[in-house]
């Protein structure tokens, strides 16, 4: 049985280090420490973990172990002089054998949902363009849009994940209260409703190329040609705003022009959703 609940103390921050290690194989550079953990759930960001509370280990004793979390941290945003809270949510992980059930979007909605109680509408975070299950999550089951790209955004990672490649990274924008995102997470994507301008693949083989040094130069061309596409398809004023696999597993970005924001900051929006 999985339980959703925030984390406090040293031993459910320690268990969030040992698994940031276990996921992405982080070297004493890039790790996120203890202390950081702690600061933000301190300082108005969030560590929201997902524990097995009857993990098939062996023990004879009851205990929990943690298999997910999400840390994201505060941030402010002025625009028109005036400042607005948001999230910036830095990570997100789930154990190997625990994925793919579910607990990836449950950790998302109840960073959502702690943020919604807090009066934060603004989520946002980056990922990986050419990791295609994150670019699904995000935008097919999250509902997320994006309209900006960072080439190379952290420099050089230890990450295993990142294959040597630059870092380059597209920002997720989560609008909390806002028609596409209640609608996806209700299970009928607004992607629909979008008449789609541009279309950005990412081939299935993908995977098996950022892992192999022989095969990384192509990769790293697929990187290199995107980039350039996401470029100008933002630079014209386009937003990534679905994201569908086609019958081999390549992964399609979809993206149109949208006619009007989606910011939705009131406080009867707030009122309607909680
Ligand atoms: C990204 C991650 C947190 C997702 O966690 P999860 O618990 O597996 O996520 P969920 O089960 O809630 O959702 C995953 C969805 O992707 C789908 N999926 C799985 N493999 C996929 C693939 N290769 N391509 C496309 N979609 C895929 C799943 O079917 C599921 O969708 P569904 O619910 O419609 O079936 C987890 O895979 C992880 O820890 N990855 C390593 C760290 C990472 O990349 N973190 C995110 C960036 S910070």
């Amino acid at each position: 049985m999985i339980t959703i609940r925030h984390c406090s103390g040293f031993d459910d921050f320690d268990a969030c280090v040992q698994l940031q290690i276990e996921v992405w194989g982080y070297d004493e550079t890039e790790l996120i420490p203890r202390k950081t953990f702690l600061l933000a759930q301190k300082i108005g960001g969030q560590v929201i973990g997902a524990f097995d509370t009857a993990p098939a280990d062996g023990s004879a004793e009851a205990h929990e172990v943690i298999v997910g979390f999400a840390m994201s941290l505060p941030g402010v945003k002025t625009t028109n002089g005036e400042a607005r809270p948001y999230l910036h949510s830095h990570m997100l992980a789930v154990r190997e054998g625990y994925r793919n059930c579910g607990l990836g979007v449950r950790l998302k909605r109840e960073q959502r949902l702690d943020a919604i109680a807090r009066g934060i509408f603004h989520m946002e975070w980056t990922f990986d363009p050419l990791e295609i299950k994150n670019a699904f999550l995000n935008i097919h089951r999250l509902g997320a849009v994006v309209r900006q790209y960072r080439p190379d955004f952290y420099g050089v990672s230890s990450s295993r994940l990142q294959g040597g490649l630059p870092t380059d990274r597209l920002m997720a924008e989560w609008e909390l209260v806002s028609h596409r995102v209640e609608a996806t997470l209700d299970g009928s994507p607004a992607e629909a409703h979008n008449r789609i301008e541009e279309r950005i693949l990412v081939p299935a083989a993908i995977y098996q190329w950022k892992a192999s040094s022989a095969n990384r130069d192509r990769a790293l061309a697929v990187q290199l040609e995107n980039r350039k596409k996401f470029q100008e398809a933002f630079s014209r004023g386009l937003t990534v705003v679905g994201y569908s696999l086609d019958a081999e597993g390549n992964g399609i970005f979809e993206l149109a022009s949208l006619s009007q924001p989606e910011q939705v900051f009131k406080s009867q929006e707030r009122e309607k959703t909680l």
